[in-house]
């Protein structure tokens, strides 16, 4: 399987701050297995335009009976905005997905620390859940905001922190309020890189290098505490990232590669692609005239995922695949270049 593509009607709005809210997406007994962590690719019409964005599921498949997404408002943003003010019961959207590779890994004992801003709880909240239901992982959310009027999912922490009290403690950053409001655990000011490792050390005192870390927000946020974690002698390997914005993540040229033809079914139709050197298969198809889907260009939302059947292709940046889509043979094609001049690519939008 390529792609799956859904369309379902929204079944509830729920609103969790003044800017944000929760879709509740009516999949009519589609089977939808999604990991906490993963996203999909919602398509918004906005005044006859279509328009594609990433929307991380907030719920936890198998526990939320029906998928979730929680949206917050970008000022100025298109789609946050139509989605806050104006999604309703019944609206139609079309899905693509899951996706994505920022999930929990399989040793799920130890220390597990969640730090986000914003929006950033939305794939971090399932992952949390998941592992308070499962028994040996002590769990630390840091999270920023600018209020507590802000907080989305508020009341939904409160309540794991009672419930598995001990094994799961939250800590917010609040650069807005001053003093911290009472009942509320954590500092005034910005997710600082200080206050984090001060916060952790009492936490798990000596356990900041073992602890696997999950950060997920924009891209400057995101930079900095990375830099601070691998200072504190975190292993790269125990952090793992989704970033929110890859508008402003700098695309990577495609690799150089000698002109090769490449074997490209569509739907119901075959062609030969010619791919120049240092161009990707998604421009190569794109200039022959398939009207292929793609949206970032920059291999972090996933919409020109396609299957690689025979051959050799090299990715400059996956950040959407998970290592079992890329063992099936799953592409980003607007990342591949061919490597061998034998490479077959196959795309069912339908399935
Ligand atoms: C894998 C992935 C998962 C995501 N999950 C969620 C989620 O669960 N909830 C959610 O609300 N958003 C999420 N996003 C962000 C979302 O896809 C959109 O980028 C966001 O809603 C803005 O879209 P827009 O059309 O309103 O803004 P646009 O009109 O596209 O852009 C407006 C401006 O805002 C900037 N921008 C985009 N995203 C952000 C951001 N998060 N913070 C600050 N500036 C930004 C853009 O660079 C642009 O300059 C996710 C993004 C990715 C890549
Ligand atoms: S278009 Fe987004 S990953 Fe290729």
């Amino acid at each position: 399987m390529t792609l799956s593509s859904y369309m379902w009607p929204v079944r509830k709005v729920t609103r969790q701050t003044a800017g944000s809210v929760t879709l509740s997406l009516d999949t009519g007994g589609s089977n939808f297995y999604y990991q906490p962590g993963q996203y999909v690719n919602l398509t918004a019409t906005i005044g006859g335009v279509d328009y594609q964005r990433s929307y991380s599921l907030s719920s936890v498949c198998g526990v939320h009976p029906f998928p979730e997404l929680t949206i917050k408002r970008i000022p100025g943003g298109t789609v946050s905005n139509f989605l806050v003010e104006q999604a309703r019961e019944g609206m139609l959207l079309k899905i693509d997905g899951p996706l994505g590779n920022f999930i929990l890994p399989a040793e799920r004992s130890g220390s597990f620390v969640f730090i986000a801003t914003g929006s950033g709880i939305a794939p971090l909240l399932p992952m949390i859940h998941t592992l308070l239901l499962g028994e040996n992982a002590v769990v630390t959310l840091l999270l920023g905001n600018r209020s507590v009027a802000e907080i989305i999912f508020h009341t939904e922490l409160d309540r794991l922190q009672k419930q598995f009290s001990g094994r799961f403690t939250v800590s917010h950053a609040l650069s807005g309020e001053s003093p911290l409001p009472r009942g509320i655990s954590g500092t005034t000011g910005r997710l600082a890189a200080g206050w984090i490792q001060h916060t952790l050390d009492k936490r798990m005192p000596g356990g900041i290098p073992e602890a696997f870390y999950f950060l997920c927000g924009v891209p400057a946020m995101m930079e900095n505490i990375s830099a601070a974690l691998l200072r504190l002698g975190v292993p790269e390997t125990q952090v793992y990232r989704e970033d929110f914005d890859p508008a402003a993540t700098p695309a990577i040229p495609p690799l150089q590669h000698e002109r090769r033809e490449v074997l490209f079914f569509f739907e119901d139709s075959v062609r030969l692609l010619e791919v120049e050197g240092g161009s990707t298969i998604l421009t190569a198809a794109l200039a022959a005239g398939v009207p292929l889907n793609h949206s970032c260009d920059n291999g972090s939302c996933g919409a020109c995922r396609a299957t690689r059947t025979s051959g050799s292709v090299t990715m400059n940046r996956n950040l959407a695949l998970t290592p079992e889509q890329l063992l099936a043979g799953d592409v980003l094609l607007c990342q591949s270049v061919p490597v061998t001049g034998d490479v077959t690519i196959e795309v069912d939008r339908w399935q």
